[in-house]
């Protein structure tokens, strides 16, 4: 079939060939970009007498007719042309006659296809700070009902010293808001229009960036027509930004996994949320949590696949760019479906108080308040630390914890015991008194709570 471009060529390509460079097979995602886009350009073409008004309204109102046939799903795109660009532009000149020959007048594709991506990107950067938030609100409302629900706090997956389950969970709010922030502030440098730069060195026609930029709702164009066409660093920038999200996910995905282990028992998925065996009936398997940890890899490989075509590629279009959007769609469906996941897991995650208030006790996570016990006493951390260790190391021989050593016990190797220790080796006040900065101590963990509630409606 003859090309869009096929004037200067002698034969048409195979098939075959035809379909390994077609994108439309995945860049159909961008329709209503491309039109839209589209319309700002073709709106801006009459303005400026590059075509007549008339010649415009009649290509607006195709691509009109268009862009609500898109959204009925009722385009029907062909590997012949290639690309959304040129299926859209044959479309166009099918419903509207010749004229529709018209639009690309002043514009390449190589223009088209980076102000499209610059509006996908855009409207997804603005859904995935929306799910970060829906998922920064499931996290505070479980911490505020577990501010006082104790648990092992870990270093090195041994049990360290007790804390606030709730403080756990906010410690995840806020790596979110750090991700958070990273998408904001990428909206600057996606937001930005290279409509206009044409194939690579701008155009002879006397066309107005501004306008469409303005008229796309962007916030300035690209000041260099090479690099309007060549950069896809804001794609980069959305693939690792969403590369820490998932990471910080994947993390509570593992503590997830954990938790709801036999061996564990701290939580309880719902049943939305986990699937059984097709062999063992007893199987309760936490696969949503184990899957978001898995797709953190596809994320991941999306990322440095970008980076490696980038690099040493040369200015300006290149065909190998259109590599790029593949995995910037899996991207966004991966991050956008996880948080949805996410939030809903969160939301129904039954938490088992006493058994994490059990681990607290059954253990030595109280030794680090009995040698600041000493020390605050007087005694040196260091000489408290040894002190206490052996008494661990007594404990543990005979089979029992710290509060269940006879006072004697502790008088023989300190005078500075005395009977009050056994109130201060309880857990839940070792967690009370936390009350540093930034620490588990109920009332800070509740104030934390009440920032991150502000941060949250600001
Ligand atoms: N399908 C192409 C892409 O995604 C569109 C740009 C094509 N430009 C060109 N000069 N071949 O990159």
């Amino acid at each position: 079939m003859k090309k869009l471009w096929g004037g200067r060529f002698q034969k048409t390509p195979e098939q075959w060939v035809d379909e390994f460079g077609a994108s439309i097979h995945f860049d159909k995602e961008l329709v209503e970009e491309d039109i839209t886009g589209s319309l700002a350009h073709v709106e801006m073409l009459g303005n400026c007498g590059i075509i007549t008004k008339d010649e415009a309204k009649e290509i607006s109102n195709g691509l009109t007719t268009l862009l609500e046939k898109a959204k009925r799903n009722e385009l029907n795109f062909s590997v012949n042309y290639e690309d959304i660009h040129l299926n859209i532009e044959k479309l166009l000149i099918d419903e509207i006659g010749p004229v529709g020959g018209k639009l690309h007048t002043g514009r390449s594709r190589n223009d088209q296809v980076a102000t499209d991506m610059h509006l996908y990107l855009r409207k997804h950067v603005e859904m995935v700070v929306e799910l970060i938030e829906g998922l920064q609100a499931s996290l505070v409302s479980k911490a505020e009902a577990h501010v006082e629900t104790i648990l092992p706090g870990y270093t090195h997956l041994q049990r360290a010293q007790p804390i606030s389950f709730a403080h756990h969970l906010m410690a995840y709010f806020w790596m979110l808001d750090r991700d958070k922030q990273r998408f904001e502030e990428s909206l600057k440098r996606i937001n930005i229009s290279p409509l206009g730069s044409a194939a690579l060195a701008g155009t002879t026609f006397p066309i107005d960036r501004e306008f469409t930029a303005e008229k796309l709702g962007f916030e300035g164009i690209y000041e260099n027509s090479l690099d309007g066409v060549s950069d896809r660093d804001f794609i980069i920038e959305f693939l690792s930004n969403s590369s820490l999200v998932m990471m910080h996910l994947s993390r509570l995905c593992e503590e997830i996994i954990l938790w709801c282990s036999q061996e564990f028992q701290f939580i309880e998925l719902d049943d939305t949320y986990a699937t059984g065996s097709s062999i063992m009936p007893q199987k309760k398997n936490p696969d949503m949590a184990e899957l978001i940890r898995g797709k953190t890899g596809r994320v991941y490989g999306n990322l440095m696949s970008l980076l490696t075509i980038l690099k040493g590629l040369p200015l300006a279009y290149n065909k190998d760019l259109q590599e790029d959007k593949e995995g910037m769609f899996d991207t966004v469906k991966t991050i956008e479906g996880s948080l949805q996941i996410f939030i809903g897991m969160i939301d129904t995650l039954k938490v088992n108080k006493e058994n994490m208030e059990k681990a607290t006790k059954e253990d030595f996570s109280n030794a680090t308040e009995l040698a600041d016990y000493l020390s605050t006493k007087g005694m040196p951390f260091r000489e408290a630390h040894e002190v206490v260790g052996t008494l661990v190391y007594q404990c543990i021989q005979s089979g029992i914890y710290l509060k269940d050593l006879p006072f004697e016990e502790y008088k023989k190797s300190s005078n500075l015991f005395e009977e009050d220790l056994y109130e201060v080796i309880n857990p839940f006040e070792a967690v009370r008194k936390r009350m540093s900065a930034g620490g588990t101590g109920f009332e800070m963990v509740k104030k934390a709570i009440q920032k991150a509630k502000i941060s949250l409606e600001g």
